[in-house]
């Protein structure tokens, strides 16, 4: 039914999930899976955490509002998000892709000002689906079929200062677009040091550095982004995925003096930062806040001794492992798709981004017992591949 009537744009696992608690989710054949996807990156907290019900619950006398109404819950999470960010404002929208559509809108608008309108982004980086941001993502794959796209956005190859300078001095441009790792790419961290620099090739030639954190933030990595594992302060952050823990809302992040580039009319969002939304979110920052962020450190440690484990078990299998806090990449040599659906039959969620890579992002709220559970039957998937392979 659901093949005659959706466009097919998905290939998904014949597999319907009915309900979870926690980590740990069941089909409707009552199978039990250790969910190690979350929703790529979106259930923080699990499923039926406690805090995310009664955010629901509490929302339901109004839901909705629209932007032309201040609510408490809005302003209370605008509030949350300038303590976390340092006095960041912030403007509410649904998903990661407008985020970073308002991100653009935003340098734009900059760029106005200075008279620039190039756009720089890194090779191996993805940004959203919508003309902007699929602008700013290189992925043949992705771009080739919509052509034309947005004029003047430029790729650099990641990673590398020389390029990005060189890039700066061609383009002049008024904004360069990054994430802090490059999820969607294969969890490919950006080299040490990089992005401090970046940061100030950025200043030096007055371009905006936008940091999308919309896989990576909000407490993913260990800190609430994950440019923090580096001295920088961006002049936009976008996030998404996990801050609504599976309500949708993300948020087009900019300091004092850039967010004043917008003018009232200049941008605008039907649902964005509804009361429900906005709930959702409060929930999660305040979870991070009291304990979240403490738990990712302490179950990164527990995760990674696990990776070390699986790579020197499988060493023929297991090239290497890259990430950090509870987002993590598996480099393998055999066809990561593969090992992926043995894993889901034997009740593991995973997914690979690239062919040779598995990726990990558990929820945020995943204790011993779920890294145990990982664990044991990706140990069993590879034996199992080991065995068969030979
Ligand atoms: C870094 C990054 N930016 C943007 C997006 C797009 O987010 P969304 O799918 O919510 O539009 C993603 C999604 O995977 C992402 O990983």
């Amino acid at each position: 039914m659901e093949a005659n009537h959706l466009m097919p744009v998905y290939n998904r696992y014949p597999v319907v999930l009915a309900q979870g608690t926690g980590a740990e989710v069941y089909d409707t054949q009552g199978r039990h899976y250790w969910d190690f996807l979350a929703g790529i990156g979106v259930n923080s907290l699990g499923y039926n955490h406690p805090a995310i019900q009664e955010a629901l619950a509490r929302s339901a006398p109004l839901i909705h509002t629209s932007n032309l109404f201040w609510t408490e819950e809005g302003i209370q999470l605008s509030n949350k998000m300038a303590d976390i960010t340092g006095g960041f404002l912030s403007l509410w929208v649904n998903s990661g892709t407008e985020a970073n559509e308002a991100g653009i809108k935003l340098l734009r608008r900059y760029g106005k000002t200075v008279r620039k309108d190039a756009i720089l982004s890194l090779s191996g980086g993805f940004h959203g689906r919508t003309m902007g941001s699929l602008s700013a993502t290189f992925v043949p794959a992705y771009q080739d079929p919509f052509t034309p796209l947005v004029p003047e956005f430029f790729e650099v190859e990641a990673g590398n200062i020389g390029a990005l300078r060189a890039a700066m001095e061609q383009y002049r441009p008024c904004g360069l677009m990054v994430e802090s790792i490059q999820g969607e790419g294969g969890v490919v961290p950006l080299p040490p040091g990089y992005l401090s620099e970046a940061a100030q090739v950025a200043r030096e030639f007055d371009c905006l550095l936008l940091v999308d954190e919309v896989q990576t933030g909000i407490g993913r990595t260990g800190q609430w982004f994950g440019f923090q594992h580096e001295d920088i302060s961006p002049d936009i952050i976008t996030v998404a995925k996990g801050l609504g823990a599976g309500v949708p809302i993300g948020a087009m992040l900019a300091r004092d003096g850039v967010a004043q580039y917008f003018q009232p009319g200049d941008h605008g969002t039907t649902f964005g930062g509804n009361p429900l939304a906005a709930r959702a979110g409060l929930a999660v920052l305040t979870w991070l806040e009291e304990e979240g962020l403490a738990h990712v450190r302490q179950m990164s440690q527990v995760l990674e001794g696990r990776l070390q484990h699986l790579a020197r078990e499988y060493p023929d299998i297991v090239m290497g492992y890259r990430g950090r806090g509870l987002m993590w990449g598996i480099v393998v040599s055999a066809p990561a798709k593969d090992l992926v659906q043995m894993a889901l039959d034997r009740g593991l969620i995973l997914n690979a981004p690239k062919p040779n890579v598995i990726r990990l992002l558990p929820p945020l709220i995943v204790g011993e017992e779920g890294i145990a559970g990982f664990y044991d039957i990706l140990s069993e998937v590879l034996e199992q591949w080991r065995h068969t392979a030979r």
